[in-house]
């Protein structure tokens, strides 16, 4: 054992312990235990998660650890304080409600805070900067606790957010993790794979998560590793607005059998946004949708997309097949 990790693992579980308790025991809490609330964050969520809150103090950690007499070239180490022009330290944390991000092993090795109300100068989250523990291109956030659940499900439901994690966990979904704010990278995939070769997306259902969904789809293209399905909230609603608005009930549903392949996804992405009755949309969409069967490799999996076009766009089928060949003579 290394005995500065050692030092750094009780660093941010002592961390941990104190905002936690700050949220739910003290005054100091009371404002973000009622935002916590509001959230649907209940008592055993918040002790599941280990959720705390760092209040609007810029000196509570430090001195903390100062009393305790850690030892100062580990704290600056930790990425938890911020360095002072005068060489001192203060808290990096003010104001935020605090979740703790563990590794495989469930120990604490960063941070993720969450700003309570949401202002232009300030990020809604801000992260722990990267250390010798955290490397965020490696972290999925609840993965210590998801990897039984997942080997039990057979699968992994891939979330953007840590919300959305919780608030499918408290829906009965507990085979969920996310990506650390940051487009899902191929040490993430390698972690994953250990556990499941079933890949399902299930982002924010809003712009910006079909964009990511699409950036995973790239990601996994040509890769034989996976076997990935997307799933795509109506309203753009994120999961946790999700279950929030339809209930637990009707969000496992979603999850489990409202599953698209990567192919029946880009379809609709393409489809977004045109008016098919207009037929210049109509064979734009339709020039699209055949450039994009060009790149599914299975005959039989083309041929069942092709008939739903057909039907879909009220084209005929024979004229799809001939168009798709002569766009796979060109790629060949
Ligand atoms: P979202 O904007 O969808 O946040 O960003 P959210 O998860 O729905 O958060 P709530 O419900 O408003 O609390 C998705 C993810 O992107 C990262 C976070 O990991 C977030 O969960 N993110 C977002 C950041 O790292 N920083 C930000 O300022 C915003
Ligand atoms: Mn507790
Ligand atoms: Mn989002
Ligand atoms: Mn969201
Ligand atoms: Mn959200």
């Amino acid at each position: 054992v290394d005995p500065k990790r050692e030092k750094l693992f009780a660093l941010y579980s002592d961390a941990t312990v104190l905002y936690h308790h700050i949220l739910v025991n003290t005054d100091t809490g009371e404002a973000a235990l009622a935002y916590a609330t509001q959230r649907n964050l209940n008592t055993t969520l918040l002790d599941t998660f280990q959720i705390g809150f760092a209040p609007q103090q810029r000196d509570l950690l430090i001195t903390f650890f100062k009393e305790k007499q850690t030892d100062f070239q580990l704290l600056r180490q930790s990425g938890l304080f911020i360095e002072n022009d005068d060489g001192t330290l203060r808290d990096r944390f003010v104001g935020r409600l605090m979740f703790p991000i563990r590794d495989e092993q469930g120990r604490v090795i960063a941070f993720s805070g969450r700003i309570l109300q949401v202002a232009e100068n300030q990020p809604k989250y801000l992260n722990s900067p990267e250390t010798d523990l955290f490397n965020k291109r490696d972290v999925l956030f609840n993965f210590d606790l998801a990897k039984s659940e997942i080997r039990k499900a057979k699968r992994v439901i891939l979330f953007e957010g840590f919300m959305d994690v919780i608030a499918a966990f408290q829906a009965g979904v507990k085979n969920g993790v996310a990506s650390m704010g940051t487009s899902l990278t191929n040490e993430q995939l390698y972690h994953l794979r250990r556990a499941t070769d079933q890949l399902v997306v299930c982002y924010d259902g809003d712009a910006p998560g079909m964009k990511a969904t699409n950036r995973v789809i790239e990601l996994l293209k040509d890769d034989q590793r996976f076997n990935l399905s997307i799933v795509t909230l109506p309203e753009q609603l994120d999961p946790d607005e999700y279950v929030k608005k339809y209930g637990s009930e009707q969000f496992q549903n979603e999850v489990t059998n409202s599953l698209e392949t990567a192919p029946a996804f880009r379809l609709h992405f393409l489809k977004q946004n045109r008016n098919l009755d207009n037929e210049q949309d109509k064979i734009a969409y339709i020039n699209d949708a055949l450039q994009e069967l060009v790149l599914v490799p299975s005959a039989v999996e083309r041929d069942v997309y092709l008939n739903q076009l057909s039907e879909e766009l009220h084209v005929s089928y024979t004229a799809l097949v001939q168009q798709l060949q002569q766009l796979l003579k060109k790629t060949t």
